[in-house]
């Protein structure tokens, strides 16, 4: 797939206030400073989602109109502990409210850091996302700062882990070398039925 042209469209704060549904849509997920932005940027080619150091800075739902056909979606962070419990309800009915109607919807990519195992926020992501049936594949983040001797260590304990919720692909990635992006282009160019 080559993303000709990328537009941020639509920043959805409140459920349903969506942009209409095109032929197509992917929406990326994860916690707080996982990567998610960083990942869409890497993947258009071009800075157009904001990336920053301190967490929760996406909090909204960010519709990318990729030539002028598809969605990407940047959906807000979760998981972070400085968040007030009424910004946490918020959260939920936002993106709730989304995989329950948004049947534009084709896959969700679950970010997780590929430094660490998985959080409990992340497993109750999994279990959330099983139990409205929304299709989701895993990506790792981050994978530049994991060393080449911890490598193959540690994408097998993930595998690991994940495989207890069924089968599912993983991706490593790095927003910062490069690692992954094509592929994941790739996938998503599939499931677009794009190429
Ligand atoms: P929120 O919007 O706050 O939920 O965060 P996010 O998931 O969108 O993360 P964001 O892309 O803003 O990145 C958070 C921090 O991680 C920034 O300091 C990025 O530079 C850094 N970062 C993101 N991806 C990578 C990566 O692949 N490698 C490295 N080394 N740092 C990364
Ligand atoms: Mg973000």
């Amino acid at each position: 797939m080559i993303i000709r042209d990328v537009e941020l469209v639509k920043v959805a704060r409140t459920p349903g206030d969506y942009p209409p549904s095109l032929k197509g849509e992917v929406a990326f997920v994860g916690r707080s400073n996982v990567g998610k932005s960083s990942l869409l940027n890497a993947l258009f080619n071009r800075k157009v989602a904001f990336v920053s150091k301190t967490p929760g800075k996406t909090r909204s739902i960010n519709f990318y109109l990729v030539n002028s056909k598809y969605y990407f979606v940047d959906l807000p962070g979760y998981g972070y502990a400085k968040v007030s419990k009424k910004e946490r309800m918020l959260w939920k009915r936002l993106v709730e409210d989304y995989f329950k109607n948004r049947w534009s919807l084709q896959m969700v990519f679950l970010l997780v850091d590929g430094r660490i195992p998985p959080q409990d926020s992340d497993f109750m992501m999994i279990e959330w996302m099983k139990s409205l049936n929304i299709p989701f594949t895993i990506v790792l983040t981050k994978m530049d700062k994991v060393k080449m001797s911890e490598r193959a260590k540690k994408l097998e304990e993930h595998r690991k882990v994940f495989s207890r919720y069924g089968e599912y692909t993983i991706i490593p990635t790095s927003s910062v070398t490069g690692e992954g992006i094509s592929e994941l282009l790739d996938l998503i160019s599939t499931l677009l039925k794009e190429n």
